[in-house]
């Protein structure tokens, strides 16, 4: 790997692959399990790698949004979780500081109850679940420990990824079948199109801004809102759609009811419009058919 400016810690990811297109040739990136080509591999969880690569590389800056993402999972696999995102963040951001990096860390409005709608930056956690425990436990570390920082809270990122499991492509896949899909009817949020989140995340990463922010979409829908929405702008026969509640679905962890972050006080720091959930959905379809 030649000296990069930028460390992308899960570029392997869905997020991650999104901003190694951003970034280019100007950033190195890690995976972990998903072994891809001009990535080097790390896992977080062993401290003595993650120092050795970063003190090698010595980037000015480090983006991580690997994690454990799966909330059922880390309900049930809950040591596993708190390795990856918590002592996994820790090692991470630690090396951030020791080399004097700027250090940018994916976070999530499942560290709040879902009680309220879109969450503000200040608004008091309330996480429902392992997965939202461990990750504000990661976010109380950063905070308390490192000057440099920016805490990125997204929600519903959806997004081109063939390979991926997100919620958009499970839709293109079950619409395009006619197979019936189930979509909570109860569970509101804010859309976020991922290659406008790593352009929003690149130019919050180059200001002069410490703290939490909220690089999501502006609109609040409730899952089933946002589904119908896609099935319209995707030429889909809406029928295959299933509004279920919550309760009848079988999610091993409890999902926050009305989640989502407001993005405002971000947008307010942004040259980057954070898009409308309709206007990331057209750039998904764009994408889509330039990929067939
Ligand atoms: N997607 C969403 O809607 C959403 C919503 C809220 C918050 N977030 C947050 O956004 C971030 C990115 O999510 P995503 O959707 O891009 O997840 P993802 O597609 O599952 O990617 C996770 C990344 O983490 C890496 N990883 C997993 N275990 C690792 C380990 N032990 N050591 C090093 N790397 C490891 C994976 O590498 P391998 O695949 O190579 O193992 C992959 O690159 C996460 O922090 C997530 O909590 C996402």
């Amino acid at each position: 790997m030649m000296r990069p400016d930028v460390l992308i810690v899960g570029a392997s990811g869905f997020v991650g692959g999104a901003l190694r297109r951003v970034y280019g040739e100007t950033a190195a990136g890690t995976y972990c399990r998903t072994a891809t080509p001009g990535l080097e591999r790390l896992d977080v969880r062993d401290a003595g790698a993650v120092d050795a690569l970063v003190d090698r590389l010595e980037p000015r800056l480090i983006i991580h949004p690997a994690a454990q993402p799966n909330v059922d999972r880390c309900e049930t696999e809950i040591d596993e979780s708190y390795q990856i995102n918590v002592t996994g963040t820790v090692n991470v951001a630690r090396a951030a500081r020791r080399v004097g990096a700027r250090y940018l860390y994916f976070s999530t409005d499942y560290v709040f109850n879902g009680e309220i709608g879109p969450a503000q930056v200040e608004s008091p956690p309330d996480p429902l679940s392992v997965y939202g425990r461990h990750k504000l436990e990661a976010e109380v570390f950063i905070q308390q420990n490192l000057d440099n920082y920016v805490i990125a809270r997204v929600c519903g990122v959806f997004g081109f990824h063939p390979q991926g499991k997100n919620f958009i492509m499970a839709l293109l896949d079950k619409g395009r079948r006619g197979e019936p899909m189930r979509v909570p009817c109860d569970q509101w949020g804010t859309p976020t199109y991922v290659d406008n989140l790593a352009d929003a995340v690149k130019e919050l990463a180059e200001l002069d801004f410490v703290g939490i922010a909220h690089p999501v979409g502006p609109d609040f829908l409730a899952r089933t809102d946002f589904a119908h929405l896609a099935a319209e702008i995707l030429e889909l026969d809406p029928s295959f759609l299933r509004p279920t509640p919550t309760r009848e679905l079988g999610q091993t962890a409890a999902r926050p009811v009305y989640g989502g972050v407001d993005n405002r006080s971000t947008q307010a720091l942004l040259r980057t419009r954070l898009l409308p959930a309709r206007d990331g959905l057209l750039a998904f379809k764009r994408r889509m058919e330039q990929c067939a």
